[in-house]
């Protein structure tokens, strides 16, 4: 057999030509398949996948791109806790910056008593250093979906709200914060006033009746101010509860401020209108004077 060690593979001319033509093919055959091997993932002639028209638009495309939304395609809206988990969980985990932690029911029970809709306005406007939606536009979440975290986030923590009524088609879009959020209170139902009344004064019940007197005695007028804003006032002024002018809210506060500052006090202390006297509270008239510089400090 050809195998054997002394014998002689080639014994005929064809199969030495056959040999010749081996030794030469062969590696010539391994270089052009690793040639190709090499270069084919770089390849763009024909017979590549590199004219296909996802490839081509690839290379081509503009280095920015915009995105066109059909104003008309019906929206898909995000869940409570899918907005809670993009964009409220930045500082609602952790209780960041003062803010009412995840599951926690200490922090929240309080502001749950402030009812649904009062919150609802709050994550839409913003407190404190509760940025207004979160520090998101309305392009990226629509009213709607705050309100989902915001039910989201307090029925984590011992509420047992339901969802916001979902928009009509489009109705979110354009319109910004409050004025779509007061718009969409006003479409709801005529019983919406009610509703925040009842929040109100949920909120109000929950206002120890006498609390910052001996506090305020030590503390400067502006502290003690504030400190009855946040106690009693912000109930009604944080959210516009019952139309009482927004705290912040510049065009609320111009018209009342073309009254003189005592006219103005007399109100808060007096009472005018769905505003109780002295918001409801037996605070000292120094304190509540106080609160409305507070308030007026912060539309000048
Ligand atoms: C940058 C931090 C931050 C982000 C992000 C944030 N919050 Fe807040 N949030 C706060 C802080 C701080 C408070 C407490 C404000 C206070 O009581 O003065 C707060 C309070 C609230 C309250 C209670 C308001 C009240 O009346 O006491 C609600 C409701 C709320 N946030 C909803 C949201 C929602 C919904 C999102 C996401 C879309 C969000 N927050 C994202 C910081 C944040
Ligand atoms: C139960 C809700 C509620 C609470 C709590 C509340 N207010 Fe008001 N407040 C209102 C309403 C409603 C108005 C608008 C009254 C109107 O114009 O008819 C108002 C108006 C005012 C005005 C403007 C009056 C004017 O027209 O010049 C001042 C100032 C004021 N409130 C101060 C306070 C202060 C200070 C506190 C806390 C001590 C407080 N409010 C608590 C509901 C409330």
């Amino acid at each position: 057999m050809s195998e054997a060690p002394h014998g002689n593979p080639i014994k005929t001319p064809g199969q030495l030509f056959a040999a010749v033509i081996a030794g030469f093919a062969v590696p010539i055959v391994i270089i052009v398949l690793l040639a190709y091997y090499v270069d084919n993932g770089t390849r763009t002639g024909a017979g590549t996948d590199g004219l296909t028209e996802a490839a081509v638009s690839q290379r081509i495309a503009p280095l920015a791109q915009v995105d066109i939304r059909d104003a008309n395609a019906p929206r898909v809206y995000k869940t409570g806790e899918e907005v809670y988990k993009a964009v409220c969980f930045a500082c609602h985990a952790a209780g960041t910056a003062g803010a009412p932690k995840f599951t926690n029911a200490a922090d929240w029970a309080p502001r749950i008593a402030q009812g649904f809709d009062t919150l609802w306005h709050t994550a839409l406007t913003g407190k404190g250093a509760m940025p207004a939606r979160g520090g998101t536009s309305p392009d990226d979440y629509s009213d709607y979906e705050i309100g989902r975290a915001v039910a989201y986030m307090a029925n984590n923590a011992g509420a047992n709200f339901a969802d916001p009524p979902v928009p009509a088609a489009g109705a979110a879009a354009g319109a910004s914060g409050a004025a779509a959020a007061s718009g969409a209170a006003a479409a709801g139902a005529s019983d919406a006033g009610a509703a925040q009344a009842a929040a109100a004064m949920a909120a109000m019940a929950s206002v120890p009746q006498a609390a910052p007197a001996p506090a305020a005695q030590s503390a400067d007028a502006s502290q003690a101010g504030k400190a009855l804003y946040t106690q009693v006032c912000q109930a009604c002024h944080a959210a516009g509860v019952l139309n009482a002018p927004k705290y912040g809210d510049k065009e609320a506060w111009a018209p009342r401020l073309k009254e003189s500052m005592d006219t103005v006090y007399n109100y808060a202390l007096h009472g005018k209108g769905a505003m109780p006297p002295k918001g409801g509270s037996n605070a000292s008239d120094a304190d509540v004077k106080a609160a409305v510089d507070y308030m007026v400090s912060a539309v000048k």
